[in-house]
């Protein structure tokens, strides 16, 4: 009976999520092509904050917009939520913001819960990343395996050649050696010019045809997609990367006691999980906001790593009711 009344709760909190992550999502939208990436990620954050007020939650954000003194709303360590069971979150209200700036594809508002201490609390450094989707041998790719064998590794557990894959990598010129590996191999590149956890995601949607995605993007986004691949039986490793040595007091200091560990996704996002993202910018996963005259309506996935279940959940907002909030 305890098991079914928690179930329950888990379900409509995954539902709840979303209207979390449209909040966002809608109010990032109006700023798209605009060219201010500050403004849109000010309305994104704004909007979440405000709709985490119903959330049936006691929630410590561990994963948001920075350190208090920083950020003033969805900082590390904030509470949100109405009052229930003590959580942790992650958040990125607009993972993408120079992509929606530009009007680029898949720019996402995104969240993931779960219970206390399950997340990797890590700092705003870069991770080196490696990632795959469901259904693949455990430890099929290995951050510390060259790119070459990992290429290897994959197609044999693809069936397929090196050239038959297809990986998704951020342009960017620490990336340029990697993506000569991949070449050499004959694998395919999807170069992104942003928005890493998008990237991540689409190794797990074979209609985006992408296999595997590798390289430095965003230490708290590697945990957010993490908690996305815990959904879907996905696979990542993430290792952090140090600029100076401040960075790397800063991750001993948010509980981090072996600064070059090899994370893996359960290192990152323990316990059970749940996702959920509103695409700002359409991409092949996502739909963006689209806007009427009376409305807009909105494309979100939600994802439980208890249950596996992947829901898309489609939402017309209709602006004209009386009662119509962002949330
Ligand atoms: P923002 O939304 O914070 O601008 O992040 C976009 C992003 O592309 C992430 O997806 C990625 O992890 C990171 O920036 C890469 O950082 P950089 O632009 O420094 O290479």
């Amino acid at each position: 009976m305890a098991h079914d009344v928690e179930t329950k709760t888990d379900r409509n909190l995954a539902m709840e999520l979303v209207r979390v992550t449209e909040a966002a999502g809608l109010a990032a939208s109006r700023w798209m092509g605009l060219g201010k990436k500050n403004e849109a990620d000010g309305a994104a954050v704004e909007a979440m904050r405000k709709a985490f007020d119903s959330v049936a939650i006691d929630g410590t954000v561990v994963i948001g917009e920075g350190e208090m003194d920083e950020a003033p709303m969805l900082y590390i360590g904030e509470k949100v939520g109405m009052g229930g069971p003590a959580m942790d979150i992650a958040v990125d209200p607009l993972e993408g913001t120079n992509l929606t700036a530009k009007g680029g594809p898949s720019a996402l508002a995104v969240i993931a819960l779960a219970e206390k201490g399950c997340f990797l609390h890590a700092p705003d450094v870069y991770m080196d990343k490696i990632a795959v989707g469901g259904g693949l041998p455990r430890g099929v790719v290995d951050l510390d395996n060259s790119v070459q064998n990992n290429l290897r590794n994959l197609a044999l557990a693809k069936k397929c050649d090196t050239s038959d894959l297809v990986a998704c990598i951020l342009d960017r010129e620490r990336h340029y050696e990697m993506i000569a590996k991949c070449r050499e191999m004959g694998t395919r590149i999807v170069l992104i010019s942003d928005g890493d956890m998008a990237g991540v995601m689409a190794t797990c949607q074979p209609e985006t045809g992408v296999d595997i995605y590798m390289g430095w993007g965003g230490a708290p986004e590697g945990v957010l997609a993490a908690a996305a691949l815990r959904c879907v039986d996905g696979q990542i490793h993430g290792r952090l990367i140090y600029e100076d040595d401040s960075q790397r007091e800063r991750a001993i200091s948010m509980g981090i006691t072996d600064p070059n560990k090899k994370f893996d996704i359960f290192d990152m996002a323990k316990g059970d999980v749940m996702f959920a993202a509103t695409g700002v910018t359409a991409g092949p996963m996502l739909k963006g906001v689209r806007r009427t005259p009376h409305g807009a309506t909105t494309h979100s996935i939600v994802m439980r790593s208890k249950s596996g279940t992947i829901r898309f959940v489609e939402a017309f907002h209709n602006f004209t009711t009386k009662t119509w909030t962002p949330n």
